[in-house]
């Protein structure tokens, strides 16, 4: 007797510890789970640490081995794993080959710094095993474009790790705006994100454009890959502001200077007339997230804030305010508890559960490779508007590089 998905799925975020004293034979509802595909995990910091709790938690899948170079890395991967996750054994494997080409591995989740992807993709699609890449998949069009390539034909599942898709907020909008039509055609989009500054990385990989791809790459193709999806059309134009106004002005690693910036303004135009803006600051004591969709027919709102002073207001909201005598409404989308705060408010957990439906055969709505390039195609061309002061017609940015016959076919 096999306990149903559909059941676990019920209880998902009810915490069934109290019942440790269940024996065996009499757990049901409440089994251990029995996962029966194993990942595993290249790059094991913040994410990836994020990624193999989730796994854990989702339950179809564990982790079967840690790779990093990084030996705290390690370290603290395997504490969680084992101590905190109380998820078993796991093998440490002494190269990305090793790891990459283990037998025991379905599926590679690759969590490693921007500029490293490329090598890593290379390697890990040689196994032709399943792979989740985290976002953003490269840090130029040239590695954009070779792994459009690879993945053109790859004959397992290849995902991108854009899954703010998956963050309450944004699903309930998808819903409204895409899916009801809430607001009638879709006109104008904004997006902000207000947050503290970058946080410390391995390397401080995060504070380099030649090793993030700069900040409009790094962080805000979330952003872009959610203009792209409520637009269901493809960039033509983009314009950016920017500047390094307050964070890390001195800060320096191995005789370099931090040169990201930390707040701006990035405008898009798409092919079907909608026009979309963001506006970034990485200094607000805060994080908060805002959309604002605007349409013929209404105006959807849907924010997203986690404060560190008490003061009181959802963390998340929605409101959708209709013409024309539609009803109109206000809401608070959230996951059950345990997988609200189980990173990026439930969208990496819902990203997983996609992940391994997707190697079950399922179709869902995770991000492609392509929905990758794109995100990062918008970000990269805000990065040049940023260079040249000038805005970037997309087709001329594509047709610059000699590889573009791969996505325009
Ligand atoms: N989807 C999201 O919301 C989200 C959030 C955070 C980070 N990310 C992305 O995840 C990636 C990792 O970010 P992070 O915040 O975990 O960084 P991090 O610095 O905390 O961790 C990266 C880890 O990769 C290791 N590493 C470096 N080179 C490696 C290699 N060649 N092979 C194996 N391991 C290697 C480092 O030692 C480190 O432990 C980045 O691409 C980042 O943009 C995505």
């Amino acid at each position: 007797m096999t306990v149903e998905r559909q059941e676990l799925d019920i209880l998902a975020g009810f915490d069934k510890s109290k019942f440790d004293y269940l024996p065996g034979e009499d757990r049901y509802l409440t089994v251990e789970n029995q996962p029966k595909l194993k990942f595993n995990l290249i790059g094991t910091g913040n994410i990836g640490q994020e990624h193999m709790k989730v796994t854990i938690l989702e339950g179809r899948a564990t982790i079967n081995g840690l790779y990093d170079p990084n030996e705290k890395s390690i370290e603290q991967a395997k504490d969680v794993f084992v101590n905190e996750l109380q998820a078993g054994d796991i093998n440490v494997f002494e190269s990305l080959e090793e790891a990459c080409n283990d037998p025991e591995a379905d599926a590679l989740l690759i969590c490693t710094p921007n500029y490293t992807h490329i090598d890593v993709v290379r390697v890990a699609a040689k196994s032709k095993k399943h792979i989740f890449l985290e976002k953003p998949m490269t840090t130029n069009l040239e590695d954009a474009y070779e792994i459009m390539e690879i993945a053109k034909d790859y004959p397992s599942i290849f995902q991108i790790g854009l899954q703010y898709r998956y963050k309450p907020i944004y699903v309930e909008a998808i819903h409204e705006a895409l899916e009801r039509k809430s607001v009638g055609d879709i006109k104008t989009i904004s997006i902000m994100e207000h947050r503290v500054p970058f946080l410390d990385k391995v390397g401080q990989w995060n504070k380099f454009s030649e090793k993030s791809g700069g900040t409009f790459v790094e962080k805000c193709c979330h952003y872009f890959d959610l203009f792209n999806l409520f637009a269901q059309s493809k960039p033509v134009e983009v314009y950016a502001t920017g500047s390094q106004a307050v964070n890390f002005q001195t800060f320096q690693y191995e005789g370099e200077s931090s040169d990201i910036i930390d707040s701006g303004f990035v405008i898009v135009k798409y092919e079907n007339g909608i026009q979309c803006n963001f506006n970034l600051s990485m200094f607000s004591p805060m994080f908060y997230e805002e959309l604002v969709l605007c349409g013929n027919e209404g105006r959807l709102k849907a924010t997203e804030t986690e404060r560190f002073v008490p003061l009181e207001g959802p963390d998340n909201y929605l409101e959708v305010i209709r013409a024309g005598g539609s009803p109109s409404k206000t809401s608070t989308p959230v996951y059950p508890t345990e997988i609200q705060k189980s990173g990026h408010g439930g969208a990496t957990y819902y990203e997983h559960v996609y992940f391994v439906d997707n190697i079950l055969g399922k179709t869902t709505s995770t991000a492609t490779v392509e929905e990758g390039f794109w995100s990062i195609v918008v970000g990269l061309a805000a990065e040049e508007s940023l260079r040249t002061g000038e805005k970037v017609i997309i087709n001329d940015f594509l047709a610059a590089n000699p590889k573009d016959t791969v996505v325009n076919n």
